[in-house]
């Protein structure tokens, strides 16, 4: 009898202890499988505890600084993975091997400089974000080839370059954050094989020109946002075959013009759709196509009543739709 009570405790303690298995500093939501351990002075990854069958797991605010394939074995269910703010300054290549339903990895607000060739590979990755870390370079071989990969965030970074050899392996992609980078170019064709391609980041970069075919390919393209950059001309035929555009935000440039028929076939700008604001218009006789166009559109214009004239002088301070022909030197 009393050895049944000891077994009978001895079962009952190892139960209710893997029951309530979780690491130290962490939360455990055994009913949606979740761990999270957020803002506690962790410095490595919480393996001991960590439960087996762990879906989604929340690291952030600690001083974690790093992660290994070893670590992410021991939790092959994972499919969310969430390492905000903490103190990674690498990751091994190989990574994710061990995690074949990984489907989110969020790396946000960390170190991260040069990461190794296969580093995102095995996992069936659809959402990737590498926001405001110190990466110059994205590297093709960070991916295999059949990647699934829809969401790409890379904004807040270092980048000068387009990573065209690592887009050439994303034909899922449906959207792209490169905001927030050091950004001076597009080649032409970087793009070029993007043709799910829904929402395309390029704010506060360093491109001054774009070429004519920089978006050519990005049939799907509903929001394009090139705010604060340093672009004083657009060539004719940039945004042609967009007709799906319904937003473009080119506010905080260094435009003064743009070509007739720029916006032509942009038919689905949405209400308030295109920002045009904080540019040095310059309200001559070759404004005449975007004061049409205002006169046309004054819906689909953000704050019409502020896009202003830098000059001439006389016009200076006035917002283009106000104009009359005559005050633009309209020849009738
Ligand atoms: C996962 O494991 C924990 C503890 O080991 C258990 O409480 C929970 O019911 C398990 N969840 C599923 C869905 O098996
Ligand atoms: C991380 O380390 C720093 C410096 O040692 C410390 O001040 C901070 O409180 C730690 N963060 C957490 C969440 O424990
Ligand atoms: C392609 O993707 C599938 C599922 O994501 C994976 O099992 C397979 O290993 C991948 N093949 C290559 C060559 O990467
Ligand atoms: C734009 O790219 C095309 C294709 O590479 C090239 O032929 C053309 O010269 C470029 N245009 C400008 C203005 O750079």
């Amino acid at each position: 009898m009393k050895s049944w009570y000891v077994l009978a405790f001895l079962w009952l303690s190892c139960f209710c202890h893997r029951a309530l298995s979780c690491p130290a500093l962490c939360t455990c939501y055994p009913r949606r499988n979740e761990v999270v351990c957020n803002e506690v002075p962790l410095t490595e990854f919480p393996s001991d505890g960590l439960p087996e069958n762990t879906t989604l797991l929340t690291i952030q605010f600690t001083n974690i600084t790093s992660i290994s394939e070893a670590h992410l074995n021991a939790i092959p269910k994972l499919q969310g993975l969430h390492l905000y703010n903490n103190h990674l300054h690498s990751l091994p290549s190989h990574l994710l091997r061990g995690v074949p339903h990984l489907n989110t990895l969020d790396l946000t607000g960390n170190r991260l400089s040069n990461l190794p060739a296969d580093v995102f590979s095995h996992a069936p990755l659809q959402s990737l974000v590498l926001k405001n870390n110190l990466i110059r370079k994205a590297d093709a071989e960070w991916l295999s080839y059949n990647s699934s990969l829809t969401w790409l965030d890379l904004s807040g970074n270092e980048l000068t370059e387009i990573p065209t050899n690592l887009l050439l392996k994303l034909p899922h992609l449906e959207n792209l954050d490169f905001s927030n980078n050091r950004l001076d170019k597009i080649p032409a064709n970087s793009l070029s094989q993007l043709s799910k391609l829904e929402r395309l980041r390029l704010q506060n970069n360093k491109l001054d020109t774009l070429n004519g075919s920089a978006f050519q390919s990005l049939n799907s393209l509903t929001h394009l946002f090139l705010t604060q950059n340093k672009l004083n001309k657009l060539p004719k035929n940039l945004f042609q075959g967009l007709t799906q555009l319904r937003h473009l935000s080119l506010d905080e440039n260094q435009l003064s013009h743009i070509p007739p028929g720029l916006l032509d076939e942009l038919d689905l700008l949405e209400e308030d759709g295109l920002d045009l604001t904080v540019n040095p218009w310059l309200c001559d006789g070759k404004a005449e196509y975007l004061w049409k166009w205002l006169h046309e559109n004054k819906k689909k214009a953000f704050l019409p009543d502020s896009i202003t004239c830098a000059g001439p002088q006389p016009l200076a301070g006035r917002s283009i739709i106000s104009l009359t022909a005559n005050e633009l030197n309209l020849q009738s």
